[in-house]
C-alpha cells in the first residue's frame, strides 16, 4: 500500500512521513532528499538536478523517474511505502500509476497536510535549509500552487484525496493523520 504525503513546502510532510514510515514499518522516499543526498554525493542525477533545486524549480520529470524507479526497485519497497514529495506533476502522477501497476501496488490515501503561508514561511525560515531563503520560498510556494495543487483535484476524482489540518504540534497532526489513514 502506497500512502502519498501531499501539500506545499514546509507543510511538515517529511517530519510526518518519518514518524509514519516507523509506525507503520514501511518504506520512506522523499524525494528532496534523494536530491540532496545525489547532489552531496555529485552523482549524474545530482548534477542534473543541483541548479533546480538551489533555485526551487522542480527537477524535470525524467531526472525524477530516474530517482524514483531507483528508490522503489530497492526490496524495502515491496510492501509499499510514504511517498513524500512526490509526485509534483500530472506527469508524474501518471508515471507513479504506470509503476504502481507494474508492481501490483496501489494507493491508499493521498494526504494533504494543509498549513498557511504564513506560518510555512516561518516554520522554513527557523529550519534553514540552504533553499530556506524568503526568495526561495515564495517561488517554491508559487511553483507549488501552479504545477502541484492541481494535483488535488485528480486524487480528489481517484476517490483517494483526505484533507488533513497541518497547523498545531507535530503529534497533533500525526494523530489527526492517523484517524484519516
Ligand atoms: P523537498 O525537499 O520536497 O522540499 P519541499 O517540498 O519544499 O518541502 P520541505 O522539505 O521544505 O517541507 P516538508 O513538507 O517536508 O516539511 P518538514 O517536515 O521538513 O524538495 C526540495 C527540492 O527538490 C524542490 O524544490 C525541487 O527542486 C526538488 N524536488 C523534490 N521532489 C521533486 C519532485 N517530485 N519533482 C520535481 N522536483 C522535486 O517541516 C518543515 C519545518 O517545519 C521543519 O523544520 C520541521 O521541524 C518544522 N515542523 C514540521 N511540523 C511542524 C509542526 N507541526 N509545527 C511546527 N513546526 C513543524
Ligand atoms: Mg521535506
Amino acid at each position: 500500500m502506497i500512502i502519498i504525503l501531499f501539500g506545499a513546502p514546509g507543510v511538515g510532510k517529511g517530519t510526518q512521513a518519518t514518524i509514519l514510515a516507523e509506525k507503520l514499518n514501511v518504506a520512506h522516499l522523499s524525494t528532496g532528499d534523494a536530491f540532496r543526498s545525489a547532489i552531496k554525493r555529485s552523482t549524474p542525477v545530482g548534477q542534473l538536478a543541483k541548479g533546480f533545486v538551489d533555485a526551487g524549480a522542480l527537477v524535470p520529470d525524467d531526472v525524477v523517474a530516474k530517482i524514483v524507479e531507483e528508490a522503489m526497485s530497492a526490496d524495502s519497497f515491496a510492501n509499499g511505502a510514504i511517498l513524500d514529495g512526490f509526485p509534483r506533476t500530472q506527469g508524474q502522477a501518471d508515471a507513479l500509476n504506470v509503476l504502481l501497476q507494474a508492481k501490483g501496488l496501489t494507493i491508499g490515501k493521498v494526504v494533504n497536510i494543509d498549513v498557511d503561508n504564513a506560518a510555512i514561511a516561518e516554520r522554513l525560515l527557523l529550519r534553514g535549509r540552504e533553499d530556506d531563503t524568503r526568495e526561495v520560498i515564495d517561488f517554491r510556494l508559487s511553483v507549488y500552487q501552479k504545477e502541484t495543487e492541481p494535483l488535488l483535484q485528480f486524487y480528489r476524482e481517484m476517490d483517494k484525496l483526505v484533507t488533513v489540518d497541518g497547523m498545531g504540534t507535530v503529534e497533533e497532526v500525526n494523530q489527526r493523520i492517523i484517524e484519516a489513514l
